[in-house]
């Protein structure tokens, strides 16, 4: 139950240059760095770094923060340890709290939140013919590899793994590399023919429009991983459509329509198989900062809501916009998924089909929850820095 307080500290060598009371509030310099942050002496004593108040194993925070004194205020500050260190000493009860620098400076960068990370957005042109793509081989040789993958992952929204041995075992291998194979309705690692094993359309060989998975599940799977065991037959090609690529053009050049699809919450439901799982997601989710959080768009599995009328009939045309660029061309990257080729994608970003086909077609595939992934993704970094 490791909590840290501190986050992860970033990479370079962070040097205080000043530091000093005003107004108030602390204020820190950095050397080599133009911005000044300040920062509560309140907020600074529930987050001191000293043995006494965080914890050097569990990195959880010790300190009492509720007996903290409301007007706290610092008798000394003290730029210690060759500037990697604040030290601050507390006039109500000459406690000496500590902070390293570069603790301090990650905090001011993003006011401890996530950022979203640099994403390339793109579309069939742009895209072309050379789609993100690894060995298997590298991506389970070392962490390096699949830092490499999950990259990739992360930038463009998917990648594939090439020469993956065409079998559930190994692509569950695959899976558990990145994280946790998500138990649903669906099992864990699921696989599947035509055979209406379940009452979805995945069962059925009729094409599939581009969707995003788990509407109706308030965490929608973070990420799917499909891995096409044995194909014999015609059509069946996957579709990709990058929903970042499309929201971003919808909020160029029609406002009111990205007004109406990132603030409405659209209820989506599965009913059947002994579940029924509900969920509400705007079909444009956006972060803190206004960035793109997740995609959620699924029109088969959407379950009746009504606004009022004018609000929705905005939502219809809304819908019939996105709707319109997620089927254009323009937008979607095919491909025909074979045996040995392992697809990993975005399932908050990027919107997934499958055209109908004639003939036998064995797809497996897991779901993997979005925090595994992020996180796995940071223990990477955070281990490269170290070497
Ligand atoms: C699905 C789905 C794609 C495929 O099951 O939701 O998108 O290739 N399937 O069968
Ligand atoms: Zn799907």
């Amino acid at each position: 139950m490791l909590n840290p307080v501190a986050d992860t500290v970033p990479t370079g060598d962070i040097v205080l240059n000043t530091a000093r009371l005003i107004d108030g509030e602390v204020e820190v310099t950095w050397k080599g760095k133009l911005a000044s942050s300040r920062f509560a002496p309140f907020w600074l004593r529930d987050h001191c770094h000293a043995k006494h108040s965080l914890h050097a194993d569990t990195l959880q925070r010790q300190v009492d923060t509720f007996s903290i004194p409301i007007d706290i205020m610092p008798a000394q500050i003290i730029i210690a340890d060759g500037s990697r260190n604040l030290h601050i000493v507390w006039k109500h009860d000459g406690v000496r709290s500590e902070f390293p620098s570069a603790f301090l400076w990650s905090v001011a960068q993003t006011e401890g939140r996530e950022v979203a990370p640099r994403r390339l957005l793109w579309d069939r042109g742009s895209m072309g013919e050379q789609f993100p793509s690894m060995s298997h081989e590298q991506i389970m040789a070392d962490d390096a590899g699949l830092l490499r993958w999950l990259s990739l992952v992360e930038e463009h929204g998917f990648a594939l793994a090439t020469g993956t041995p065409p079998s559930i075992e190994a692509t569950q291998a695959l899976a558990k590399r990145v994280g946790y194979v998500r138990e649903t309705i669906f099992g864990g690692m699921w696989d599947f023919t035509a055979n209406l094993a379940f009452k979805d359309t995945a069962y059925t060989p009729v094409a599939i429009g581009p969707h995003t998975d788990g509407t109706y599940s308030i965490d929608s799977p973070g990420f799917q991983m499909f891995h096409c065991l044995k194909f014999d037959g015609t059509g069946g090609e996957s579709t990709l459509v990058d929903g970042f690529r499309v929201a971003d053009q919808i909020r160029k050049s029609d406002p009111i329509a990205f007004e109406v699809l990132s603030t409405v919450k659209v209820p989506a439901q599965y009913l059947g198989d002994g579940v029924h799982l509900k969920a509400e997601h705007p079909i444009i989710a956006l972060d803190h900062n206004g960035d793109y959080l997740q995609i959620a768009y699924n029109n088969y599995d959407r379950a009746p809501f009504r606004l009022p009328t004018p609000r929705m009939n905005a939502f219809y045309k809304a819908l019939k916009l996105f709707n319109q660029l997620v089927n254009d061309p323009a937008y979607e990257i095919t491909m025909r998924l074979a045996p040995g080729t392992a697809l990993l994608f975005d399932n908050w970003r990027t919107m997934h089909g499958r055209r109908a086909y004639q003939g036998f077609r064995w797809l497996c595939g897991a779901y993997l929850n979005k925090e595994d992934f992020d996180s796995k993704l940071r223990v990477l970094r955070a281990g490269q820095q170290k070497t």
